[in-house]
């Protein structure tokens, strides 16, 4: 019986394919106010803004590769039940060959409807317009969980991370709840590994340090995890 894994994932795992951070140096909310672009009062108050921001990020993901982070953690599907918790918005993971992803955070190549959050739509290119409607005739709009909006794949996340054997934090400042929060559903037997060329602080926890950037940091990880297999 393999050991579960779980990965809790954030925009560190992307950024060596080009894809920007946002807390890091010349991180995206150094540039933008995220009570402009990512929040539904910017939605209702300037929803072009909005929008010109998730298409700007859609079409660079549509030119963006996943990077040895994300395919080291594919590789880990051998020995391990790999299932990914991840705050990121692109499909990289997916991109990858990942089997088990729950996105906390939404999904850039979806949209969904303004007035019924049931209804999301795979999106068939990097633009969504003005214009393009639900199945109840109202725009749609980023399938993005903004903030000061609620985080249904919570309900999900939980139970997964409550029966982990192992963690993995990799690429995560641990800034933005409830998603940093899921720490606190491990059980103190479990051992948690994080990846980041920074220190994300871990409060109350011992956790093994792996200060390098995703790619080599998951190799290193690998080693480490031998004896869990
Ligand atoms: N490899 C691994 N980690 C990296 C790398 C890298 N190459 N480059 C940067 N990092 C680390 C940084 O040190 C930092 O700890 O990734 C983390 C990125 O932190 P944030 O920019 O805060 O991103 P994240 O934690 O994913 O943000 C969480 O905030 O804005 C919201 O919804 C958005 O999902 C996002 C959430």
């Amino acid at each position: 019986m393999k050991k579960k894994l779980v990965i809790l994932s954030g925009a560190g795992i992307s950024q060596e394919s080009g894809i920007r951070t946002f807390r890091d140096m010349g991180g995206l909310w150094e540039e933008y106010d995220v009570s402009e672009v990512a929040t539904p009062e910017a939605w209702s108050r300037n929803p072009e803004l909005v929008m010109r921001f998730y298409n700007d990020r859609r079409k660079q993901l549509y030119e963006s590769e996943p990077n040895a982070g994300h395919r080291g953690l594919v590789d880990l599907e051998k020995d391990f039940e790999v299932q990914i918790i991840t705050q990121n918005i692109d499909d990289l993971h997916e991109m990858a060959g990942s089997s088990s992803v729950l996105h906390l955070h939404g999904e850039l190549k979806k949209a969904r409807s303004s007035v019924d959050e049931s209804l999301i739509y795979d999106m068939d290119g990097w633009e969504l317009k003005f214009g393009q409607l639900c199945a109840k005739g109202s725009q749609l709009r980023p399938h993005i969980v903004w903030f000061g909006e609620a985080v249904p794949a919570m309900d999900e996340a939980i139970p997964i991370v409550q029966n982990a054997d192992i963690l993995l934090v990799i690429g995560t400042s641990l800034n933005v709840y409830p998603a940093a929060g899921l720490l606190n559903y491990t059980s103190k037997e479990t051992p948690i590994f994080v990846i980041d060329p920074e220190r994300p602080s871990v409060s109350h926890r011992e956790v093994e340090y792996i200060q390098e950037k995703a790619g080599k940091g998951v190799q290193i990880l690998k080693e480490k995890l031998i004896e869990f297999i």
